[in-house]
């Protein structure tokens, strides 16, 4: 029997150490603690004003639905910078043929590998699958991001129609990672 309060402590030790880990997230109350969005956006993210709007608009409960979010968001962004993309390809302008025209299909290709890692870390997110797969294919999307930004070194003269949304895309990823690596095994199913 004297073993018993031994292993009580050895637990409530544990327990703190797991809780403390989290704590930053949560905000206390009473009875229950309250996830606050708004305090992981602050601590965690570089481009704190994109997180809060996406944070507000998804009423985000818990960590987990907030990287959610996030990527959510980028993914409808992703699709809108393609698109745009795509009309400049189909434009019969000469200021998107020749070496315009290459830069712009290597974002077109970097978007399309961009809405493949974020869909896939989506999934993962919804399946609470492994968190190092996610880190994987958040840090994925964003290198095919900033690939689209290399090709486009090569037309200095040029300005980027798409520029602003491929700007929010680039924060809204950059976020995304982040956030991501504030998700822990805590959030894993296992
Ligand atoms: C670009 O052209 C293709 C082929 O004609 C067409 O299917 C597509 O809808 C066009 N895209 C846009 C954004 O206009």
């Amino acid at each position: 029997m004297a073993g018993q309060p031994a292993a009580a402590v050895v637990f409530l030790v544990l327990f703190a150490l797991a809780v403390t880990g989290e704590s930053r997230l949560m905000r206390h109350t009473n009875r229950i603690a309250l996830f606050d969005p708004t305090t992981m956006c602050k601590d965690a993210t570089q481009f704190q004003k994109v997180c809060l709007k996406v944070a507000k608009a998804s009423g985000a409960t818990s960590p987990n639905a907030l990287v959610q979010a996030n990527v959510e968001a980028a993914i409808t962004t992703t699709q809108q910078v393609s698109k745009q993309v795509e009309k400049l390809m189909n434009s019969s302008s000469q200021d998107y043929q020749g070496i315009m025209g290459s830069a712009l299909s290597a974002c077109r290709e970097s978007y399309d590998s961009t809405l493949d890692a974020l869909q896939q870390s989506q999934a993962l997110l919804q399946n609470r699958g492994s968190h190092d797969d996610l880190m994987t294919q958040l840090s994925a999307a964003s290198t095919f991001v900033t690939t689209c930004k290399d090709s486009l070194g090569e037309v200095p003269e040029a300005s980027y129609p798409p520029e602003k949304v491929h700007t929010l895309l680039h924060k809204l990823v950059s976020n995304t990672l982040d956030l991501g690596a504030k998700l822990n095994d805590h959030n894993e199913k296992h």
